[in-house]
């Protein structure tokens, strides 16, 4: 079942965080128009067992097909590793995931030492362990839950001194333990970038999958020939089902072609 290639792109995601993904692909698809689910009333998923993310994933894809989305892009680690093969067996449409970056930071480390920061279910699902198995043996994996860091985030706490103090401990044991690359295996976690470099300086490098999610999604587009061949200005509609003052905070409001709606699902 091909569709229009007018149709939006459907990006969903446990909360805001997702948006960090979002902002990557409306920049190198500007004239794709979009809608994006935060399920900020359910967050955080990552400490969820596999089948409430995979009920609560199959709830967002629902939602997205009423809205006939052309492609789906999971904008969460934590659904894709624990849902997205459900996802694609039940639905005939394309699904593009995201999973931590831990291939392209094995293959940059000079200390043999990669840190991934993820939540529980990522760090557990059965695909990150696949995944992890895929790569040199010789690598070291420090593997730390940001536990709290969702709900500090979606409650517009990014700046806060509690959040320096949790990440610091989280961040920290890192250079002790000579680690040179750090995955950040979450979609909420680059709005954290200027923290944590404020917390390690430059030591460590900071890897994320965003671009190349962005990337795939074109590639998919292009692919199924679904791609909006329109140069109009794109329409983008968030539906978030708990307040949305973080989720202004994280997108441009004033932009004319954004649009915010409080609404439960
Ligand atoms: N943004 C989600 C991810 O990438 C957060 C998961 C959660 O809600 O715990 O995993």
């Amino acid at each position: 079942m091909l569709k229009n290639s007018k149709f939006p792109i459907g990006i969903f995601d446990s909360g805001v965080g997702g948006t960090s993904i979002w902002k990557e692909i409306h920049q190198l698809l500007p004239f794709e128009n979009i809608i994006y689910l935060s399920d900020s009333k359910n967050a955080p998923y990552g400490n969820k067992n596999k089948d409430a993310i995979i009920d609560l994933s199959i709830k967002n894809t629902e939602f997205l097909l009423e809205q006939n989305c052309k492609i789906i892009v999971v904008a969460c680690n934590t659904a894709t590793t624990n849902a997205i093969k459900v996802l694609r067996e039940k639905y005939n449409i394309p699904f593009i995931g995201i999973e931590p970056a831990i291939k392209p930071a094995a293959l940059q480390t000079k200390t043999n030492t990669i840190g991934i920061l993820a939540t529980k279910g990522t760090l557990n699902s059965e695909l990150f362990e696949k995944t992890s198995n895929s790569i040199n043996k010789n690598i070291e994996r420090v593997e730390i839950i940001g536990k709290g860091l969702v709900e500090l985030i979606e409650n517009g706490k990014l700046y806060s001194n509690e959040m320096t103090t949790l990440l610091s401990s989280y961040i920290l044991p890192l250079i002790e333990k000579k680690v040179d690359s750090l995955v950040l295996g979450c979609t909420h976690y680059p709005y954290l970038i200027p923290q944590i470099r404020k917390i390690i300086g430059n030591k460590i490098k900071i890897i994320d999958s965003g671009e190349a999610v962005a990337k795939q999604t074109k590639n998919i587009l292009v692919k199924h020939q679904i791609i909006n061949i329109e140069k109009r200005n794109s329409v983008h509609h968030f539906y978030i089902n708990k307040s949305k003052k973080t989720l202004e905070m994280l997108v441009s409001k004033d932009d004319k072609n954004i649009k915010i709606f409080e609404r439960d699902f």
